[in-house]
Parts: C-alpha cells; sequence; structure tokens
C-alpha cells in the first residue's frame, strides 16, 4: 500500500515551462492539466476541491464560486500573468488569500512585440507577405504599398506604467514624438528620461499618428477605445493593443477600419478571445492580428514560470509572495 502524500495538493491549470513547472512536481502533490486547451469550467470546479495551492492562467476564471469549490483549506491563488483581470481579487482577500502575479519579467518582451506591430501595421508587412505568396508581384512599383512613415511619427501610450515606458525607449530609437496618458503622472526626471510628455486623452486621440495601450483592464478602462475616441483620432492612426481585448469596443473597431475613420489596428489580445477565422475584423486589410502571444519568448516564460511556482510555493508555506498583487492580506498578520 502506498502511503498518502504528506506535500499541498495543488492544481496546475495548463503545463507551464519546465523552469517553473519542476519545482512545482518536486515541492507538492500536483494535479497538471496536461491538455492544450483550458478545463472546462466545470472540471475546473472538480479538479480544485481541496486543494491548497492553484496555478491559474488568464484562461481561468477565479472567483467566488471557484473559491467555495476549492474550500476553505485553500492557500494561494498564482496567476501565470502579469494581468489579474480573471481573477476576482477582493474575493480571494475576504477570504485572506494571497494572490500572485509575474511582473517585469515580461516588460521588455511584450514591448518588443508592441513595437513589431507597430513597425508591421504601419510599413503593411503581411499585405505585402500575402502579395507575394498570391503571386501578384508583377515588377517594381512606384505607388505599391505606399506606408506612413514611422521614425519622426507621433506615439501616444495610454498606460505608463512598466510595459508603456519601454515601448518608449523603442520608440525614442525611431526619433519619434512621444505623448502618454495616465491617471499617474510620471515624474519630471522620468519624463526627461524617456522623452515623454504627458496629455490629456482626448489631446493624444487627436495628435497620435500611433496609439499604443498599455493599461490594465477595470471598470474604468473597459471600451476606453469606443466609437468617440476612434471619431477624434486622425483618420491615418494605427491602434496597436498589447494589454487586453476589452480595453476596445471591437464592433466600433471594426466599423472604424471599414469605414476609414482610421487607418488600422495590430492587436495581440481581443475580445473575446480565441477570434475566430470568421470574425468581420479579419475581413479588413488594415486589421492584423496575431494570438496574445506578447510575452511568448522562450526566456520570459521560463521566468514567468519561476515566478509563479515561487510565488505558489511561498504560499503554501504560509510565506509572503514574492509578487502578491493584494499586500493587503498580510496586514495584521
Ligand atoms: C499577461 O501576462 O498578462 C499577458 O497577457 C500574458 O503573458
Amino acid at each position: 500500500m502506498t502511503e498518502p502524500s504528506s506535500a499541498p495538493r495543488v492544481f496546475i491549470a495548463r503545463r507551464i515551462p519546465d523552469e517553473g513547472l519542476r519545482l512545482l512536481l518536486d515541492g507538492t502533490d500536483a494535479d497538471l492539466w496536461e491538455d492544450e486547451l483550458p478545463p472546462p469550467r466545470d472540471e475546473l470546479l472538480r479538479r480544485v476541491a481541496g486543494v491548497e495551492g492553484l496555478l491559474s492562467l488568464l484562461t481561468d476564471r477565479v472567483d467566488d464560486e471557484l473559491l467555495d469549490a476549492a474550500g476553505p483549506q485553500l492557500k494561494v491563488v498564482s496567476n501565470y500573468a502579469v494581468g489579474f483581470d480573471n481573477v476576482d481579487v477582493p474575493a480571494c482577500t475576504r477570504r485572506d488569500i494571497p494572490v500572485g502575479n509575474t511582473p517585469d519579467v515580461l516588460t521588455e518582451t511584450t514591448a518588443d512585440l508592441a513595437f513589431a506591430l507597430l513597425m508591421a501595421a504601419a510599413r503593411r508587412i503581411p499585405e505585402g507577405y500575402d502579395y507575394v505568396r498570391a503571386d501578384r508581384w508583377q515588377t517594381w512599383g512606384p505607388m505599391l504599398l505606399l506606408s506612413p512613415d514611422v521614425h519622426h511619427a507621433t506615439l501616444g501610450i495610454v498606460g505608463f506604467g512598466r510595459i508603456g515606458r519601454e515601448m518608449a525607449k523603442r520608440a525614442r530609437g525611431f526619433d519619434m514624438e512621444i505623448l502618454y496618458h495616465d491617471v499617474q503622472q510620471a515624474s519630471p526626471e522620468d519624463e526627461a528620461a524617456l522623452h515623454a510628455r504627458s496629455v490629456e486623452m482626448d489631446e493624444l486621440l487627436a495628435e497620435s499618428d500611433f496609439i499604443s495601450l498599455h493599461t490594465n483592464l477595470t471598470p474604468e478602462t473597459h471600451h476606453l477605445l469606443d466609437e468617440a475616441a476612434f471619431a477624434r483620432m486622425k483618420p491615418t492612426a494605427i491602434v496597436i493593443n498589447t494589454s487586453r481585448g476589452p480595453v476596445i469596443d471591437q464592433r466600433a473597431l471594426f466599423e472604424a477600419l471599414r469605414d476609414r475613420v482610421i487607418g488600422g489596428a495590430a492587436l495581440d489580445v481581443t475580445d473575446p478571445e480565441p477570434m475566430r477565422a470568421d470574425d468581420p475584423l479579419l475581413t479588413q486589410p488594415n486589421a492584423l492580428v496575431v494570438p496574445h502571444v506578447a510575452s511568448a519568448s522562450h526566456t520570459t516564460r521560463g521566468r514567468m514560470a519561476e515566478m509563479a511556482a515561487a510565488n505558489l510555493l511561498a504560499g503554501l508555506r504560509g510565506e509572503r509572495l514574492p509578487t502578491p498583487v493584494n499586500p493587503e492580506v498580510y496586514e495584521g498578520r
């Protein structure tokens, strides 16, 4: 007869890179969801029953229903992402459960992709590639695939946190003028170092050639870019979104692209995800969509895995998580 394991039971909602997974498999009694797709809701609720730790992904909703299904022994939720809009943090806090995320390690990788999307959309790279693949390239054409310049253009950054600032650094290399909008203004030193100027949202929308979103998804930022916002933009403006899909009203974006209210959009995130191939947005030649891969470099995903494992293991030991999103759970402990 095998002895029951004394290691804490945890549920890992998807296979994550080995850098973190190994630590979890060694240190816990882990139930690993091996499928490429997320666990269906009823399966998730069933599998979390009785666990002390949960490693969730942005595809798993962590709310009162799930916390009830898990039970009062649940000690920690570690979210394998910097964003945590899939987690009802106040619900966890009410139950004294710390929630961890993976900040910092993905900042530059995400900004790299945001800038790649900006370049690709501006210089019409997907259209050029399609043109060659369709065997339409007959000669060098003076009017072929003309595009706006990136260098010396104006970039409007919405959300001037870690990733927004990295975006500013990249834009500097292209001599762009940088505007930003954030509820918290950067210090004069940071503004000077990043050559960035704080403006009201209306000014940012009206003046920017490129608008890149780097804000969290909150009730305040839900549908931040809606029909009225698109109407304020330049007809050539290109919108880049590597934050969360619902920050854009996608129906309004489709209409703005279709009616040439704006020049283009390049999205890493959509609403809903995944976007299906028959989504109307994909009928627009000036829309570019990739499947939520901004942090998807080998190194970064490995670091995220290490960090998510460190959060989970600390929570299981009753220690403070290295990166808690609700540090208030430690007040008065
Ligand atoms: C995050 O971490 O929030 C990204 O969207 C996925 O890496």
